[in-house]
């Protein structure tokens, strides 16, 4: 009878502790980390994905420049918080954008756009 409280209680444990896959912008989710290097090509290809789904959603034609700065936290796959600059029209500003990255499905989504900022 013990053991069945106990086994309980590890299941509910592991369940609670375990980031939950629906969340876009978890709150059961790893801390924020700033991304060190915004030249990398992972960080690059999403910020250039940001700017193309962007542009696919409102039918603009902003074009990417480069990520500025950004943060990126640990859900099911990685959040990334990217400010990016981008330019309208030969006018270059600065974006911030939000896209949700699992690589091993090849699932990429934008899920905001904010800015000029
Ligand atoms: C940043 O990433 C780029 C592209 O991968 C690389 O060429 C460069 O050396 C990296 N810089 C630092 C400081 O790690
Ligand atoms: C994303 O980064 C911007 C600019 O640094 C910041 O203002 C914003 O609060 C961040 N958003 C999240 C969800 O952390």
């Amino acid at each position: 009878m013990h053991n069945f409280f106990i086994i309980t209680f590890l299941i509910l444990f592991f369940f609670y502790s375990k980031p939950s896959a629906a969340l876009g912008e978890g709150t059961l989710a790893g801390g924020w980390k700033p991304i060190p290097n915004v030249t990398d090509a992972t960080v690059v290809d999403i910020g250039q994905f940001a700017v193309d789904e962007h542009n696919k959603e409102e039918h603009v034609s902003l074009k990417f420049v480069k990520v500025v700065k950004g943060e990126s936290q640990v859900v099911a796959g990685m959040n990334y918080n990217l400010t990016v600059t981008a330019a309208d029209g030969g006018v270059e500003s600065s974006y911030v954008a939000f896209v949700w990255d699992k690589p091993w499905q090849k699932f990429r989504q934008l899920v905001s756009f904010k800015g000029p900022v």
